[in-house]
């Protein structure tokens, strides 16, 4: 066992001659965090949470909220206590040991990944048809298992981030912030439209599938947590705001306030949208849709507004690739100081980013997006943010044991059971998620723990140092 259950100390997890220059305050975290919110999820994926769980897709909304909501309370504690750009991944390694540590940076590495590639494959899913209308090839539109070729236009939005990532945080918040403000008012203007046609009828059978997750006779999981397993995309990206901790002017005050506000903002408009989209047609009719919000304002005789918030989805979608990209990037680099990854790859470019993982990050994640197809990218992103969260609710409870005198900026209420909230909703929607993605996630992660034992254990800057305390946190 020796050596697996290293644990960093708490206060010397930051110091660094390349610390990344601070530029962002609390309204620069809280746009970070609901631009990373409010993408794919809401905008897409609420059709597909229809097909799996019917009317009752609105009980998935709170059951993925609510657990969403333990894990950000753990996160906003963690995170003003050690801000590190490395986020669940450092906390566990402070917290949890060096092993554990490892899977969590591993799993962060699949979400972040795989977020990107599969918001970059909704975000072609509404500009291809534009692009058709130039007599754009249908087929550099899609991967090849639905019949195309490769996805031009995901590949094309990821590089056009990449390259605003590049020329420097400061710029990229700016945009970003812009973007919100867009997203925010394309999700109003639906809400505005659609809610005064609510009808009570449309709830009506509430829960056709039943509760759980079971294979329908087309093998397809539904049932409320079937669907909850899906929407529970809609709710995270909160997440990303902790991994800015080093480039947050007062991390230890802004970090909470970004991921809590975030949340609670994205919650509200989440519950509003959900609303006027199952009470103003029936479910059917959009159920399983590319563009539901879209279709439903076409089917309330709006195609004009459809066409708004199409068009609307298409600018402000880019805001969840610029967050997630970000985070990716800080993970990496948080793992390539810890040794795990050849240090080479932590270098801050001039303008201030750590431009070779930026672009490496962003060449693999543009190769996923121009192949693959979108449902099965997002449920694995799923599987790989349910592990980091059930290790930061893990996080919280050891700590608040182990170090009582450290001192928090901000206490999450009702400690235990936040902790608890956490670890256990998310590994009950991390079983209630398709056979086939529990399998892709255990091949990720055996292939992440033969490259800890065979290069990142004996790289361990910990080790080599040694320093580490086993047993002991801080
Ligand atoms: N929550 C983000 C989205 O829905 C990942 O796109």
């Amino acid at each position: 066992m020796t050596g697996f259950m290293r644990r960093k100390p708490i206060n010397g997890a930051e110091r660094h001659g390349d610390r990344l220059p601070p530029t962002l305050s609390w309204p620069h975290l809280m746009a970070l965090g609901v631009g990373a919110i409010v993408g794919t999820g809401i905008l897409t994926l609420i059709g597909v949470g229809a097909d799996r769980a019917g009317p009752s897709v609105l009980l998935s909304f709170a059951i993925a909220g609510a657990v969403c909501a333990c894990a950000a309370l753990a996160y906003a504690e963690l995170a003003a206590m050690m801000p590190a750009a490395g986020s669940a991944y450092s906390y566990a390694y402070s917290a949890l040991g060096e092993i554990i540590a490892w899977v969590v940076g591993w799993s962060l590495i699949l979400e972040y990944s795989l977020v990107v590639s599969t918001v970059a494959v909704g975000w072609s899913g509404y500009a291809s048809p534009l692009l058709a209308g130039f007599g754009f090839p249908v087929e550099l539109t899609q991967g090849p298992e639905l019949g195309g070729l490769v996805n031009l236009p995901a590949i094309f939005i990821i590089a056009v981030v990449t390259g605003l990532l590049l020329l420097g945080t400061r710029e990229s918040a700016r945009v970003n912030t812009v973007l919100v403000i867009v997203k925010i008012a394309t999700l109003s203007l639906f809400v505005a439209v659609a809610l005064p046609h609510f009808e009570a009828a449309h709830l009506s059978p509430f829960m056709p599938y039943g509760f759980g997750s079971t294979p329908g006779p087309d093998g397809v999981q539904r049932g409320v947590m079937a669907a909850a397993a899906i929407i529970f995309f809609a709710f995270y990206g909160f997440d990303a705001i902790s991994t800015a901790a080093e480039e947050t002017k007062r991390p230890e005050r802004d970090l909470a306030i970004g991921i809590v506000g975030s949340m609670l903002v994205c919650t509200l408009i989440y519950v509003l949208v959900a609303a006027a989209a199952i009470g103003a047609v029936p479910f059917a009719g959009f159920a399983d849709s590319p563009e539901p919000l879209a279709l439903i304002l076409r089917e309330l005789g709006r195609p004009g507004v459809a066409h708004v918030v199409a068009t609307a989805a298409v600018i402000a979608l880019p805001t969840v690739l610029l967050a997630f990209l970000y985070g990716q990037s800080r993970i990496f680099l948080a793992m390539a100081r810890d040794g795990f990854l050849p240090g080479s790859l932590a270098a801050i470019s001039k303008r201030g980013t750590p431009a070779r993982i930026t672009t490496a990050t962003a060449i693999l994640v543009a190769i996923l997006a121009g192949l693959l197809p979108i449902g099965e990218i997002a449920a694995l992103a799923n599987a790989g943010t349910l592990i980091a969260f059930m290790a930061v609710g893990a996080c919280l409870i050891v700590l608040r044991r182990s170090r009582p005198d450290l001192r928090r900026p901000f206490r999450a209420p009702a400690a235990l059971a936040v902790g608890l909230g956490a670890v256990l909703g998310c590994l009950y929607l991390f079983t209630s998620l398709p056979a086939k993605t529990l399998l892709w996630c255990l091949g990720w992660n055996v292939v992440g723990l033969l490259i800890y034992l065979g290069y990142a254990r004996h790289h361990s800057r910990l080790a080599k140092a040694g320093q580490g305390a086993e047993g002991r946190v801080g």
